[in-house]
């Protein structure tokens, strides 16, 4: 199922122009003088009202008696379609003005049907999966009277650790740029005025990934140059995309709370970017500024938050509370408060919420309809990488006709949906093991022994009865990996291995001298060197959603091939991190051939290792690069070429290969363009990703493919903090990942 129009070629044109019309610019125009004379028929409570976010606290009474007053412009986690057309009614017809409600819902990747994580739908390297899932999150969601969803979150995430990598689409910050414009246009639809379209909301603004240790909620200290190199593009792109709404970050950078933070509020969003929606504060974050010190007491908070540029406060209350005195005595000014709500009731009546307020009751549901369950399979199937195949042992062949099925994800309907699951119900999940039932049918034995029954438990006579299972079948399918609670928010590690006994498990499974299938399903990278070594295959799906298990089962026996590519670096040790590959170069790069702490001499002399910037125990390299993946089959890469090696800042550099299919399956490749700037008035990364494309072939098939790349797409910001294209030597790379390619080089000339 495809849902594409208008999106592709937006697409096509990314990463920055906008889409919207002239018929758009029109209906912007009426709906601004729709704003300004409802502005004008509102007290100073009504506009603050509008400002307030409240979650749903059950008692519809006592809700109605706020919303009639005005005091709330949006409820979420309402969920009934009856409460919510409840609710509704009473801002429609008991309110002064009849200002609709808007309805949210944390409807992070599925409201029902759930699809892989984010993390895993930026595995696919695929825009359509990231797009066909938001627009599917929104048909399920509006069906119900969700209006607006906290997603996509694109904050750009470097340390495993931090279990909210979960939620985004990794380390890269044009993969997560292209991702999240799909995800918006998805969720937005072709019109946010369409019943089934939900405004998007670019979280979290920002710089939320970077938290100190990984660990949630820490401090981050981003400089200025690597935000806006790093941070800030991916939500620069969902503005111009149209995300209706952002929302500040938890995180104080550089000591500046975002929730009190104009600089990125005003200076960038509004002045740079021109962003016209609106600015939710997340959940409690404007009274945590007196948390962190930020703020003294809640007038503080309120007038900290108002004048930094927050439109609208999600639970934190001092808007309603401390507004009114705080423009009395002229600390915030009345037209700042007029701006807000100018921001809000636009989103509002672009999203046709005055005209259509309420959800139809009596529609038929859509919810885990045949063609999203589809989606959703087809999206973990693209999701899934290949991150080791030894002696081709998938795809398991005819000849295998027992396979030993464990581990303690192999059939854990709830833990395979991953983080953020408010709605999807387990009893809808389709297990690797039931999958495999259903599709071997009576033409393989599978003998199903979990040895542990959830990712955490240590249980040496469970692992025993493993592997005596194991001894039996002529393959192992080990299912391991993390439940859903050890990734999301709040749910940081400090130790990435396997948890439990499930390392101890795949160390008997391999001492059987049986094959080992490994699939890892988790919320993050896991550093998993040691099962890698002891399994014949290793297969890593990000928690893959309701249909992980068909599209596993897929996978395993060859009806579908893995085409997926790591979205970030996978660590051989939490040591390594921050570990990634787009990173500056030092004076002293390693070698890749330094001497590691086994083979190092007694009593060695002090530079004898070479002083080069390497660990002594864990080297330099990673476990798996960024953009890596196996197929079935496999691709090579050739004749390289650049139709003009030398050009001018506004041209369009083009490079040319080709692609062949050299083995026997038919398979689709991930191609990757990366580009490094050699000198620059500041240090530049080593590599970074430009661009990207599907490629699918039929085994011995040969295309000739080309990557465009407009040079102002070099532009990165100078020693003066300008962003411009600096003249110089460029290397480029055609490759299957960030870590290998020939390298070819071009001019850019005045
Ligand atoms: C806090 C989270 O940080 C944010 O991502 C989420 O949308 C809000 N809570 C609302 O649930």
């Amino acid at each position: 199922m495809k849902f594409i129009k208008l999106f592709s070629v937006c697409l096509l044109l990314l990463p920055f122009i906008s889409c919207k019309d002239v018929a758009q610019t029109k209906s912007d125009a009426a709906i601004e003088k729709k704003v300004e004379a409802l502005l004008s028929k509102m007290s100073l409570e009504e506009k603050i009202g509008q400002m307030n976010q409240i979650s749903s606290y059950g008692n519809l009474e006592d809700m109605a008696a706020l919303i009639k007053k005005g005091e709330v412009g949006s409820i979420l986690n309402e969920v009934d379609p009856a409460r919510v057309n409840a609710l509704q009614r009473v801002a429609m017809e008991e309110s002064h003005l009849g200002i609709p409600l808007l309805m949210a819902r944390d409807v992070i990747h599925g409201f029902k049907t759930i699809f892989p994580i984010p993390l895993g739908q930026a595995a696919s390297f695929d825009p359509q999966v990231a797009h066909d899932g938001a627009r599917i999150a929104a048909i399920e969601a509006a069906s119900v009277g969700i209006r607006w969803t906290f997603a996509p979150m694109i904050d750009i995430a470097r340390d495993p650790r931090w279990g909210r990598i979960a939620e985004g689409c990794g380390e890269d910050t044009y993969l997560t740029s292209v991702m999240g414009v799909a995800m918006v246009k998805g969720f937005q639809g072709d019109s946010l005025n369409s019943p089934t379209s939900i405004a998007a909301c670019a979280k979290h603004f920002v710089g939320y990934g970077a938290a100190e240790g990984g660990r949630d909620y820490n401090s981050t200290f981003i400089p200025e140059r690597r935000l806006r190199e790093v941070y800030l593009p991916p939500f620069e792109a969902a503005s111009k995309a149209g995300a209706a709404t952002f929302m500040t970050s938890f995180n104080d950078n550089d000591g500046v709370p975002s929730t009190g933070n104009s600089f990125i509020l005003k200076q960038v969003l509004r002045k740079e970017w021109g962003f016209d929606g609106f600015v939710v504060s997340d959940w409690a974050s404007a009274s945590e500024m007196m948390v962190h010190g930020f703020a003294a007491d809640s007038k503080d908070v309120a007038m900290k938050a108002a004048n930094a540029g927050v439109d609208m406060e999600m639970v934190s209350y001092t808007f309603v509370k401390e507004l009114p005195g705080l423009i009395k005595e002229g600390k915030v000014k009345e037209s700042a408060i007029d701006d807000a709500v100018r921001n809000i009731l636009r989103v509002k009546f672009r999203l046709g919420l005055f005209d259509n307020p309420y959800v139809d009751e009596k529609k038929p549901s859509v919810l885990y309809a045949p063609s999203h369950l589809e989606a959703a399979k087809q999206a973990a199937v693209e999701s899934a990488i290949l991150l080791k195949n030894a002696n081709q042992t998938l795809p398991l062949q005819a000849s295998v006709k027992t396979v030993a099925v464990v581990g303690p994800m192999a059939d854990a309907p709830y833990e395979q949906m991953g983080t953020w699951v408010f709605d999807g119900d387990k009893n809808h999940t389709v297990t690797p093991l039931n999958a495999i039932k259903k599709l071997v049918g009576d033409k393989v034995q599978v003998i199903y022994e979990p040895g542990l029954t959830y990712s955490r438990e240590k249980n040496p006579a469970g692992i025993s009865k493993a592997v005596s299972a194991a001894s039996r079948a002529d393959v192992i399918l080990a299912f391991v990996g993390e439940e859903a609670i050890l990734s999301g928010e709040a749910h940081s590690l400090a130790d990435l291995n396997l948890q439990g006994d499930q390392g101890a498990l795949i160390s008997a499974l391999a001492k059987t001298g049986k094959p080992v299938v490994t699939v890892v399903m988790a919320g993050r990278p896991l550093t998993i060197g040691k099962e890698v070594e002891e399994s014949a295959a290793v297969l890593y799906s990000f928690h893959p959603g309701t249909m992980g298990g068909p599209a596993l089962a897929d996978l395993l026996w060859g009806k579908a091939v893995p085409s997926g590519k790591t979205p970030i670096t996978f660590p051989k040790a939490v040591g390594q991190i921050p570990i990634y590959y787009a990173h500056n170069n030092t004076g002293r790069p390693a070698n890749h051939d330094e001497v590691l702490l086994n083979d190092i001499q007694v009593g060695a002399g002090q530079t004898s290792l070479g002083c080069r910037s390497f660990y002594l125990d864990a080297g330099v390299d990673p476990l798996f690069p960024f953009g890596y993946g196996l197929s079935y089959t496999t691709f090579k890469y050739s004749n390289v070429k650049l139709v003009s090696n030398s050009l001018k800042k506004n041209e369009v550099l083009k490079v040319t290969f080709d692609l062949e299919n050299t083995g026997k399956y038919e398979g689709t490749e991930v191609a990757q363009l990366y580009v490094r700037d050699k000198v620059g008035s500041v240090t530049r990364p080593v590599k970074e990703l430009k661009r990207f494309t599907r490629v699918t072939l039929k085994p011995g098939e040969k295309k000739n493919v080309t990557f465009e790349l407009p040079v102002s797409e070099l532009a990165f910001w100078d020693i003066n903090m300008k962003k411009v294209v600096e003249p110089g030597d460029f290397s480029l790379w055609v490759a299957p990942n960030s870590q290998t390619g020939e390298e070819v080089f071009f001019r850019v000339v005045e």
